[in-house]
């Protein structure tokens, strides 16, 4: 079995391990860092409930060996607010009820702050197709749609 040193960025801070080769970025975020806000679902890059940031743009955190992001920044839920500090996104999620059981909300939460970066979200069309790599089976996805239509139309157009 061979090992490998990783260093790498989370959230603002840096970490070297030294982990098995084959380990995922996200049993490595869990397992190794503590990080257990980061969920895992389906495994197998279906779900998105492993969504994080990896050099500011969402990945499938199962799908991603940890040795991929050596030298990268990650950003995980946990770098998103405080229980008595939510971030912008975990607000809206707060304030529209866009989450019941909460398993997919960190992934969720990962994969909006991409998108509010990078997307367009102008239309509820546009945001459906943009959460469709994210599967909530308890919300139906109105709450969520809700909160994001809220937080694109705060920060206006985003070309
Ligand atoms: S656990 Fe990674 S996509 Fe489902
Ligand atoms: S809130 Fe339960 S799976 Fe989404």
């Amino acid at each position: 079995m061979s090992d490998k040193t990783i260093s790498l960025s989370v959230n603002g801070l840096s970490y070297t391990r030294t982990i098995e080769a084959r380990m995922l970025l996200s049993d490595f975020l869990r397992q190794e860092l503590g990080l257990t806000g980061t969920h895992v679902g389906c495994e197998h890059g279906v779900c998105g409930a492993c969504t994080i940031l990896l050099d500011g743009r969402s990945a499938r955190s199962c799908l991603t060996l940890a040795v991929q992001a050596e030298d990268c920044e990650i950003e995980t839920v946990e770098g998103q607010g405080e229980i008595d500090r939510l971030g912008r996104v975990q607000e809206a999620f707060r304030q529209h009820h866009g989450l019941q059981c909460g398993f997919c909300t960190p992934g969720f939460i990962m994969a909006i702050t991409d998108l509010l970066r990078h997307h367009p979200l102008e239309t509820d069309e546009q945001i459906r197709e943009a959460l469709s790599g994210n599967i909530c089976r308890c919300t139906g996805y109105e709450h969520i749609v809700n909160a994001v239509r809220e937080l694109a139309s705060e920060r206006g157009p985003l070309a």
